[in-house]
């Protein structure tokens, strides 16, 4: 008899009340990977993009994956069995991970359940003193924030330009955050603080005091002062947010600077960027289990905090989007799974 566990599927695409708690097959770990008991996840971006399925892609790029499917992509929990080939984690551990990213960003990677299969080059260990809600909170929006300002740390194609994108050194610099309230802004702004730069944090009034504590220096509230108004000669702008007028941007960068865009669907600034000598830059961020080592271990330091917007039962995740689709969210959204 195939054993179960509680998971929330999706069986069509649509706005939170598609999101269904009930019972779902328990996956088995194949060859290389384990069984975790998840205790918390977080929601990211690209879950919401999902249960909409996509409406903003061109038809021809929105998924048509097979039904039921469950969403989320980032786990901590506990290791309750095996695989074939596992060899640096065992059951008993407490681990976390940013599961099968960007493979199954159409699919789904199973996070919002009480059990999932992790390859185990997507794992890490959760750091000592950090407990599961903010563990499960971290992956995405570190990963992020790490491959875009520290190191990319693969050599896959990126899907959003030709060629590689390569952090520049931050030390003596400054940086400009935009969103930096968000899951990936309050991580990129202490990432490019401990690289040594100087850190202007662009965000709604209610993230000052958290972004100055954090580690920004300035800071600019967005819906009284347009940071291109009061901002000149960056070095580099980081923008988390995306949408409309991302151009703007470019006046404030200094010749041989560089514009970072973590969305970048639809920037239009590209020959403006290139007559004034601007790199323009994206990466779509992946799944690993070694950077997450990395990064933890700041975490667990206190040189990186991963702050939460809000918590929510995993039966209660229509409740979380809901919340997450009302925006002004300071860090992350988190699910706990027991
Ligand atoms: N390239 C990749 O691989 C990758 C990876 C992760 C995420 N992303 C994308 O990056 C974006 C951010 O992700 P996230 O997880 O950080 O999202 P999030 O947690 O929802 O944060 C977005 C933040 O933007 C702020 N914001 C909204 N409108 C703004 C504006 N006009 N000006 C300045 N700030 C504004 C919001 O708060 P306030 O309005 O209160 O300031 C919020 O804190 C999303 O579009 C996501 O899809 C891309």
């Amino acid at each position: 008899m195939t054993a179960v566990m509680k998971a929330v599927r999706l069986h069509e695409f649509g706005g939170p009340e598609v999101l269904h708690y009930e019972d779902a097959p328990r996956p088995t770990p194949g060859t290389g990977e384990v069984l975790v008991r998840v205790h918390a996840a977080s929601i990211n971006p690209p879950d919401l993009y999902l249960r909409d399925g996509y409406r903003t892609l061109p038809p021809q790029w929105r998924p048509s994956p097979t039904f039921p499917l469950i969403p989320g992509t980032d786990i901590a929990g506990v290791i309750v069995a095996a695989g074939e080939g596992v060899r640096h984690f065992q059951v008993g551990d407490d681990v976390y991970a940013m599961v099968r990213f960007p493979q199954d960003l159409m699919k789904g990677s199973g996070a919002y359940a009480e059990y999932i299969c992790v390859a185990d080059d997507e794992l890490a260990l959760i750091p000592p003193g950090i407990d599961y809600v903010h563990a499960a909170a971290a992956p995405m929006s570190l990963l992020t924030a790490w491959q875009f300002l520290v190191d990319t740390g693969h050599d896959a194609p990126n899907p959003f330009q030709s060629f590689p994108h390569v952090p520049v050194a931050l030390e003596g610099k400054t940086v400009l955050v935009n969103g930096a309230g968000g899951g990936v802004g309050h991580l990129a702004v202490q990432v490019a603080r401990w690289k040594g730069a100087r850190v202007i944090a662009v965000a709604s009034g209610k993230h000052e005091a958290l972004l100055r504590e954090l580690g920004a220096s300035e800071f600019i509230d967005y819906t009284r002062q347009a940071a291109e108004t009061v901002v000149q000669s960056v070095d580099l702008v980081i923008d988390a947010v995306g949408g409309t007028n991302v151009e703007r941007f470019l006046n404030i960068i200094r010749p041989g600077g560089a514009l970072y865009l973590v969305n970048p669907l639809g920037f239009a600034g590209q020959s403006e960027a290139d007559l004034r000598g601007i790199i323009v830059s994206s990466t779509q961020v992946r799944s690993s289990g070694q950077q997450l080592q990395e990064a933890g271990q700041l975490l667990s330091s206190g040189l990186l905090r991963v702050v939460t917007d809000s918590t929510y039962h995993l039966f209660d995740a229509a409740a979380a989007h809901e919340r997450a689709s009302k925006g002004r969210i300071q860090g992350k959204i988190v699910l706990r799974v027991n």
